[in-house]
């Protein structure tokens, strides 16, 4: 089924309605060495929304700022019809510990930052970034909470905490009328599957609608990482930062490669793109809101957008299923042998002899 920008979706349990492609603003700017120079960063904002592309993510520390403020400068004269969302916790300031972390204090802190770096006065999606294991849940919730009731923001969700503590979130928000988390948003793509452990039937159980970060694995399941890389002690010259970072974090590895492999295979069956393949694998996952974009040029955002065209076939699906295969571990792994389901679910057996 071919989808478009503006084939769009309810996120989660809430009533707004984001394209199934967000584009990823992260590359806005060049402070952290692999961005989009101002003018580029305008061309990928101007080909996501002529698309119908409403969906837009941001982080208030994101390229030191600088990606906030050009999304804001582009974003004017359709603010109204633009789901902005950025993320708070990662330190605004170096040397002050209160401008960072989930606490009440960072959150307002970081809220009037973005909403000053984007020129707005609301923010339509806020997601707390990354878990401190500090913050006790209920400041974090009462503090989302009266900034949705001060009209500061929309919508709140989270990104990057274990399961238990977003189950822990969602029931005390549910229990005491305030905000509910509406999205989350996770590292998922063919090479990060372990969301699928406990982060995805959450999300599906909870309301949540799943947004993907590093969709392509920084770039990996493009196809442009060989071999060569899992030896390489230095970039070469010439080489994108981005490149280094991913080498850096262990990105490229035999089994990484080997999955690129499969992409690449089906890429060619289907003359397509790896990317797109890539990208097109998370869009037939039903539990997938959107995937966000990280395009860094308009060729690879063109590019990407194509994987809405793409229709993989059930047999390529079970190939890079199999390929990208993780052990679910304990307890999933038990609960589903055959042996422990005959023990808990005898009437299903008692039935099938009927
Ligand atoms: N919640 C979080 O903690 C979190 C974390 C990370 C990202 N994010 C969000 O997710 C967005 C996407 O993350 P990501 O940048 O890691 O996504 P990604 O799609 O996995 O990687 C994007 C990078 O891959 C390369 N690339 C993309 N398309 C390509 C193509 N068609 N051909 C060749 N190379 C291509 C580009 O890097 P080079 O060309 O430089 O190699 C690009 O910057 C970010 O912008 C941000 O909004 C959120």
């Amino acid at each position: 089924m071919t989808l478009t920008l503006d084939t769009y979706r309810q996120l989660g349990r809430s009533g707004l309605r984001v394209s199934p492609l967000a584009l990823g603003a992260a590359t806005f700017g060049n402070d952290w060495g692999w961005g989009a120079e101002q003018d580029e960063a305008r061309r990928l904002f101007d080909l996501y929304v002529e698309r119908g592309g409403n969906f837009i993510d941001t982080a208030v520390t994101y390229t030191n700022g600088t990606s906030e403020r050009m999304l804001g400068e582009f974003a004017q004269d359709r603010r109204d019809s633009l789901v902005l969302a950025t993320k708070y916790t990662t330190l605004r300031r170096p040397d002050d510990p209160n401008s960072g972390g989930a606490s009440r204090k960072s959150l307002f802190g970081a809220v009037e930052t973005s909403l000053r770096q984007l020129g707005t006065d609301y923010i339509d999606l806020l997601y707390l970034h990354v878990w401190d294991s500090t913050t006790p849940v209920e400041e974090i919730l009462r503090g989302l909470d009266d900034l949705v009731r001060q009209g500061k923001v929309l919508y709140v969700a989270i990104s990057n905490t274990p399961a238990w503590q977003i189950a822990r979130l969602q029931t005390i928000a549910d229990l005491r009328g305030w905000a509910p988390l509406v999205a989350l948003q996770l590292e998922y793509n063919l090479i990060e599957r372990t969301g699928e452990r406990d982060l995805l039937p959450m999300a599906r159980e909870l309301g949540l609608g799943t947004v993907l970060w590093s969709p392509l694995a920084g770039g990996v399941l493009t196809g442009k990482y060989s071999r060569a890389d899992l030896t390489a002690s230095s970039p070469a010259d010439g080489e994108s930062a981005r490149k280094s970072f991913n080498v850096a974090l262990g990105g490229v590895t035999e089994r990484s490669l080997a999955i690129v492999d499969v992409v690449k295979e089906i890429a060619t069956e289907l003359d397509r793109t790896p990317a797109q393949v890539g990208l097109a694998w998370t869009l037939q996952n039903p539990d997938v809101t959107a995937p966000v974009l990280g395009a860094r040029t308009v060729g690879q955002l063109r590019e990407n957008l194509g994987a809405l065209e793409v229709d993989l076939t059930a047999g390529q699906v079970a190939r890079l299923n199999a390929v990208s295969a993780i052990d679910l571990g304990f307890p999933h792994a038990m609960l589903a042998s055959d042996h422990i389901r005959v023990q808990t679910r005898g009437d299903l057996k008692i039935q099938a002899r009927a």
